[in-house]
């Protein structure tokens, strides 16, 4: 049965899926996305205007992500910034639209198998979108392709908060000692545990910022920011910020490949 999807590949996004190298793809993208109230105001629209655009560039990533099986995609939907320093009529927006978003999309996600997850401090928000989000991750539990993460009511730094308050009640009952905690102790008390870290990071609209997104978890990922404002952005952009990525040397702290083989590189890059 074909799967039921809001768009089907462009000759664009055939193209550079074809240059893609298979065996380099990368196993976890991460999306700051960034520039709904830009859109909006460029076309003198209201903000939500731009969130309800923005939706729309949701489905169209996330499809792209399970035809070209990436088993990781997480957006950062909703910071605790974003809670606390938004006007309220937005904030409920948000939430609303967050919930129409589930209930439209569940769907088309297992005909995708896409199973949706949630990381965030969920219990915070509002009753009847916690509800919508429980159906939407129950519903779409048992796929097995992409894991569309959603990070909502999200604060990297409180992730750590909550992750060492974890940590310390482990030294308090004595099942950990000080002296042996590692990174993977901190690791498995964060609210990505199950999930591999980020190799790309996208950000739209063009700003040079992280805005408290996975701190811990980006130490080696790729940053890839591109100036499209998140309403107009579509997989065919995701394809060419993942080829941008695949031209990428990785070195996760030790050189290049051309300084490898320079002699006397054993005193470079101390
Ligand atoms: C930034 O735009 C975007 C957000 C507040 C978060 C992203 C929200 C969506 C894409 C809406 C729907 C999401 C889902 C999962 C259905 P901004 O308002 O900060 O833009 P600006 O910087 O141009 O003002």
């Amino acid at each position: 049965m074909q799967a039921s999807r809001v768009h089907e590949l462009s000759p664009e996004e055939q193209a550079i899926y074809r240059r893609l190298d298979p065996s380099r793809l990368p196993q976890h993208v991460a999306i700051i996305m960034d520039g709904n109230g830009r859109w909006a105001g460029k076309r003198s629209l209201k903000r939500f205007l731009g969130h309800q655009q923005g939706a729309e560039s949701v489905q169209f990533v996330v499809e792209t992500a399970s035809r070209i099986n990436l088993p990781w995609l997480t957006l950062y939907a909703f910071s605790l910034e974003n809670n606390l320093r938004r006007p309220k009529t937005e904030v409920n927006f948000l939430m609303r639209l967050l919930g129409a978003y589930l209930s439209n999309n569940v769907k088309r996600m297992n005909d995708n198998n896409v199973r949706i997850r949630y990381i965030g401090r969920t219990d915070e928000l509002p009753h009847e979108v916690r509800e919508r989000m429980e159906w939407a991750a129950e519903q779409t539990q048992q796929n097995t392709g992409t894991t569309l993460t959603l990070a909502l009511n999200y604060g990297a730094r409180s992730e750590l908060v909550d992750a060492f308050r974890g940590l310390c009640q482990e030294v308090q009952r004595k099942e950990l000692a000080l002296e042996h905690i590692t990174e993977q102790d901190i690791q498995r008390h964060l609210y990505t545990a199950h999930m591999p870290d980020p190799d790309l990071l996208i950000r739209t609209s063009g700003e040079m910022r992280i805005s408290n997104f996975l701190l811990w978890q980006i130490a080696y990922t790729e940053i890839f920011v591109t100036d499209r404002l998140w309403p107009d952005f579509r997989g065919v952009h995701m394809l060419e910020a993942i080829e941008n990525y695949q031209s990428r040397n990785r070195r996760y702290g030790g050189l290049s490949d051309d300084l490898q083989s320079l002699p006397g590189n054993e005193l470079v890059g101390r």
